[in-house]
């Protein structure tokens, strides 16, 4: 190959810059490729005129590794196949894809993405011919196949970081604190942030709870001496029903973390307060992790594109970076499994997590 694509899709996150920056050294350096930045994700081959920037050596110094977002901007918008027009009406917009391919003169694309820019990038590559490598990134950590995503360690410590502020104030206050995290689909940022910063209990989409529960822990902990709270919820949780909480959005409920709030509150008689974290998660410096696993996931990304290994995603596993079929990827989000280590650690400091 000779020229090289490479583009973020989906929600941005912390990493994104380094995995672009890992990509562009190594494909130039070692295989003396060249390498075109593609803006805003997919729409930069879709939109007239083509919109794109060649990675020269200058763009990809150290800055780069330092910097949150994407470079390359990235989109959520629309599915390419059903794309919605100004005027209402529908269009299939994959022959601009493959047409836009073509005029750049790509041999291959790197796509750094979550499971869902898998599936619909793989389906375009498939339209244009053209081979496809992906890069797993997500805040979520929910794309199947690898152990760590980019943006989740980076995500995880912005929630450390907010449980270590909340928890003085809570203690002065003698109150709960409720932290709502990300998470739409799974629960693996509001698991490890919680256990990191010591909550007292955390509820994820995967594990069904009471409210009953909740309130046993937190009288529990008050009972033991302890004036404060904390308990980190997902997005992604439902009300104890299994409702979800924005189809109450009629006035009662902000989301689920003023959900529990309310619900504390009445079961405890405790004061209760809500902090939703959001696109804080998203932003910001990376962490060393995210750098590092960015930078090894870049720079065999270029290696399976160079030797033609296409349809594929690498994937951190045991230690390393692996390989894995782009087929095991775009199955759906990953769940917290029921079997997961950190249920039984977060169990085992006395965390409610759930029913068992
Ligand atoms: O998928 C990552 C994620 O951060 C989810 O946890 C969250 O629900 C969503 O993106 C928010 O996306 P948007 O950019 O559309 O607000």
């Amino acid at each position: 190959i000779k020229t090289l694509g490479v583009l973020t899709s989906g929600g941005d996150c912390a990493g994104l810059n380094a995995a672009i920056r890992a990509v562009a050294l190594h494909a130039r350096q070692t295989y003396g490729l060249r390498v075109l930045g593609i803006l805003d994700g997919t729409l930069g081959l879709m939109d007239r005129p083509l919109r794109y920037r060649e990675l020269h050596a200058e763009i990809c110094d150290g800055r780069l590794l330092r910097e949150g977002g994407t470079v390359l901007g990235t989109t959520n918008r629309g599915d390419p196949f059903h794309y919605p027009m100004p005027d209402g009406s529908y269009l299939d917009r994959s022959p601009d894809f493959a047409e836009g391919v073509r005029e750049l003169g790509l041999d291959a694309l790197i796509v750094i993405g979550g499971d869902g820019s898998m599936r619909i990038v793989s389906r375009l590559c498939a339209v244009a011919g053209i081979g496809m490598v992906g890069i797993p990134k997500t805040i979520d950590n929910d794309v199947h196949g690898t152990e760590y995503a980019v943006g989740f360690s980076t995500a995880v410590n912005v929630v450390v970081d907010a449980l270590d502020r909340l928890q003085p104030t809570a203690a002065s206050h003698h109150r709960v604190m409720v932290l709502e995290t990300m998470g739409r689909d799974a629960g693996h940022i509001a698991l490890n942030g919680g256990i990191a910063g010591g909550a007292d209990v955390i509820l994820i989409p995967e594990l069904p709870y009471t409210l009953d529960g909740v309130a046993r822990r937190i009288r529990e902990v008050l009972a033991q001496g302890r004036s404060h709270a904390l308990v980190v919820v997902a997005e992604g949780v439902r009300t104890e029903q299994g409702r979800p909480v924005t189809d109450q959005l009629s006035g009662r409920y902000g989301g689920i973390g003023q959900y529990l709030v309310d619900e504390i509150a009445q079961r405890t008689g405790v004061e209760t307060r809500a902090t939703i974290l959001g696109h804080v998660q998203r932003g910001g410096t990376p962490s060393a992790r995210d750098r590092i696993l960015a930078s090894s996931f870049g720079v065999r990304a270029v290696e399976l594109a160079a030797e033609g290994r296409f349809g594929s995603m690498v994937a951190w596993q045991d230690r390393g970076v692996v390989e894995v079929p782009m087929s095991m990827v775009t199955v759906g989000a990953r769940a917290v499994a029921a079997d997961d280590p950190l249920i039984q650690t977060a169990r085992g400091l006395g965390v409610y997590v759930g029913e068992a």
